[in-house]
Order: structure tokens, then C-alpha cells, then sequence
């Protein structure tokens, strides 16, 4: 349950971020990708050297989703409701695998902003990570 402190951590934090959340949800997914090479197998139509064009374009729709569910903080649920039609029936992406990309972004977020990393926003932004990845597979079953 994030309360009213994270919900103003994960705001401020995504407004000082501004429009960099997209090199860093490409970074993400690269991380993603090298770390657990198993993933790779749900993306069988991605070239997935890091870097690539194809990450970074998709690191871009995964960046704007984030940000789709910071703007409707209060109903994360509502904002990504088809995207967790599309990763909970359709891709049928294992739960677990929400954990390990929400750890990648708060890595890459560490790494880029440091100093905006506070461990109270850090605590709040993996609660969010967290929220979005119930969101994306509450329809797994
Ligand atoms: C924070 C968590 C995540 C967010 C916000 C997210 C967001 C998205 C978005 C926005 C799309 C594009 C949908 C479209 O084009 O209409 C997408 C597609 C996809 N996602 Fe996710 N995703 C997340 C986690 C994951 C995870 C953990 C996996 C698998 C390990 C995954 C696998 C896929 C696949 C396979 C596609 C389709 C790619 C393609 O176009 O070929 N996603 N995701």
C-alpha cells in the first residue's frame, strides 16, 4: 500500500528524472537482459545486443508506462489495465520476472541519480516497482 509519502517521493522523484526515464528504461531492460539471460527467451522477435535499437525503443514504452502509472497514482490498476491484459494473458509473463526488471530500473536509477536515491525514495520507488508488477499480474492465472 503506498501511503501518501511515497506517492509524493515517487512524484518528485519521476518530475527530476523528466524525460531521461527513457535512456533508463532502455538501461534497464540491457541489465535485464545480461543478468538474466532467461528473460530473453519471452522477446524471441527483439534483437537484444545491448543497446540496441530495439531495446531502447522498447526501454521507451516501459519508461512511459511507468510514467502513465506515477500520473495515476491512486489507480495504477485503471492506467495499466490493458497492459496487464497483454503481459498476464496474452504474453503470460511469469510473475517473478516483475521483481527482477523492477530491481534493474531502481539499479539504473541509483546508478544516473544518486543523490536522488534518499533510502526513503528508495524505499518508496520499490513499493511503486512493486505495485506496477501486481498490476501487470493480477490477471496470471
Ligand atoms: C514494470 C514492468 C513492465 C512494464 C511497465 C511493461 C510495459 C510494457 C509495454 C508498454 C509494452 C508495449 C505494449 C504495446 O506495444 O502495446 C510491453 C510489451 C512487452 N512486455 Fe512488458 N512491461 C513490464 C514488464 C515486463 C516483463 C517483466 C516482461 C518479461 C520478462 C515483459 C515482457 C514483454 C513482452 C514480451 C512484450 C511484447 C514485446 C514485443 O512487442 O514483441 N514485460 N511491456
Amino acid at each position: 500500500m503506498l501511503t501518501a509519502e511515497d506517492k509524493t517521493n515517487v512524484k518528485g522523484l519521476f518530475g527530476k528524472i523528466g524525460g531521461a526515464i527513457e535512456d533508463l528504461g532502455g538501461e534497464a531492460l540491457d541489465r535485464l537482459f545480461l543478468a538474466y539471460p532467461q528473460i530473453q527467451t519471452y522477446f524471441p522477435l527483439i534483437d537484444l545486443h545491448q543497446g540496441s535499437a530495439q531495446i531502447k525503443a522498447h526501454g521507451k514504452k516501459v519508461a512511459a508506462a511507468l510514467v502513465e502509472a506515477c500520473n495515476h497514482i491512486d489507480d495504477i490498476a485503471g492506467a495499466l489495465s490493458k497492459l496487464s491484459d497483454l503481459h498476464a494473458q496474452k504474453l503470460r509473463v511469469d510473475p517473478v520476472n516483475f521483481k527482477l526488471l523492477g530491481h534493474c530500473f531502481l539499479v539504473v536509477v541509483a546508478a544516473h541519480h544518486p543523490s536522488l536515491l534518499t533510502p526513503e525514495v528508495h524505499a518508496s520507488l520499490d513499493k511503486f516497482l512493486c505495485a506496477v508488477g501486481n498490476v501487470l499480474t493480477a490477471k496470471y492465472r
